[in-house]
């Protein structure tokens, strides 16, 4: 191919501009609405973006999900409602359908469920963010795929920046996500710059709140379930470990802020405040039964020491930062925990 034609199919080096959405997108007499693709979307932070993306009346909301870890409970409220659809489809198949915009969420985010078929999760995160954009491109939707900052690793920067490339273990037990992660980001970025697809990477930290699964084995709901239970909370060892937690309804508005702005990304979504994992268990003992012990138990392998973002791109590009303080989060999940579990507050 002669260094012309190779230049020109690569536009000049910008990327591409995206391909034409359907000609009824603009034809607001026939179709008012933005109608939105949720993968992933029974599950716990999808559900939660599916009830805000449905607050706003222009929008219809189409959920695919194999409900591996989701669950038909989280949407129970919107079935059957006229701008609301559910297919119960797994993302590692082709997916045919007519839509504005994509919030790609679907894959494990719990290392017990992540990890019990892995193969599975990368098939996941490979396949199905390909199949993804293989939909944005053909409908010219706007994609969002729901990153995570296990894309840093075992990170050596602290607090992790967007710019920071990691460092993470490819062969691993955790490789099936942290890297099926990381192909996700490259295959997004890919698409972009060859056909032009209008992409959002979010990268999220540790997110807690009400319809996380019980006893997934993610340290909040680990906590929270045993406090409840009035069982010992089993602290990974050394508990010096850190971690920052931001409630859902504050990823949602950063998720939403993301797709709607005009930054690709990649941009951190967290809350930046730090706890060890000894002092996470002092504030669930301390709000729900100081009765409980904490007990240190064994750690899983390449278990991040530190996690904190840096939330600096999110304030300056989006505008956003978390409003709900762990103190006020965790008191909200209990009372969604409870009521699943069966234990109401004064029980013991
Ligand atoms: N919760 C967090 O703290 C956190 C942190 C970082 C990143 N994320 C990312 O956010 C997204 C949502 O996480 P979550 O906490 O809501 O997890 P979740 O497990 O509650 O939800 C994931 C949903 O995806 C569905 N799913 C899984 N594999 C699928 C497949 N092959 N086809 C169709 N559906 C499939 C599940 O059934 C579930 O409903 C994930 O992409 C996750 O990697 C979450």
């Amino acid at each position: 191919m002669s260094k012309e034609a190779t230049k020109d199919s690569h536009n000049n080096g910008l990327p591409k501009q995206p391909p034409s959405p359907s000609p009824l997108r603009f034809s607001k007499f026939f179709q008012p609405n933005m109608r939105i693709l949720v993968t992933g979307g029974a599950g716990f932070i999808g559900s939660h973006l599916v009830d805000k993306l449905m607050e706003n009346e222009k929008n219809e909301v189409i959920v695919a999900d194999n409900f591996f870890t989701g669950s038909k409970d989280n949407l129970s409220k919107w079935i059957g409602h006229p701008r609301f659809e559910f297919i119960r489809h797994d993302v590692t198949e082709p997916l045919m359908v007519e839509v504005d915009q994509i919030y790609h969420l679907a894959c494990p985010a719990s290392p017990i469920f992540y990890k019990y078929n892995p193969v599975k999760t990368i098939k996941t995160n490979v396949i199905g963010t390909l199949n993804m954009l293989g939909l944005a491109k053909r409908v010219g939707a706007r994609i969002l795929l729901t990153s995570t900052s296990e894309v840093y690793g075992d990170p050596l920067e602290h607090p992790q920046t967007e710019e920071y490339w990691g460092n993470v273990n490819p062969i691993g037990v955790r490789s099936c996500y942290d890297e099926g992660k990381r192909v996700a980001e490259t295959l997004m970025f890919d698409y972009h710059r060859q056909h032009g697809i209008e992409i959002r990477i979010a990268r999220i930290f540790n997110t807690y709140g009400p319809r996380m699964n019980i006893d997934d084995g993610r340290v909040v709901s680990n906590f929270l379930a045993q406090a409840i239970r009035g069982e010992h909370l089993t602290v990974q060892a050394p508990g010096t470990q850190t971690r920052s937690f931001c409630y859902v309804s504050d990823m949602v508005d950063g998720l939403i802020r993301l797709m709607e702005g005009d930054n690709t990304g990649p941009i951190n979504l967290g809350n930046p405040g730090e706890f060890t994992m000894m002092e996470l268990a002092e504030v669930v003992r301390e709000l729900i039964d100081p009765a409980v012990p904490a007990k240190i138990v064994e750690n899983t392998p390449d278990d991040p020491r530190q996690r904190k973002p840096n939330i600096t791109k999110a304030k300056e590009v989006l505008g956003w930062e978390p409003q709900v303080v762990l103190r006020e989060g965790l008191p909200l999940m209990e009372a969604d925990f409870r009521h699943r579990l069966g234990i109401p507050k004064n029980y013991r």
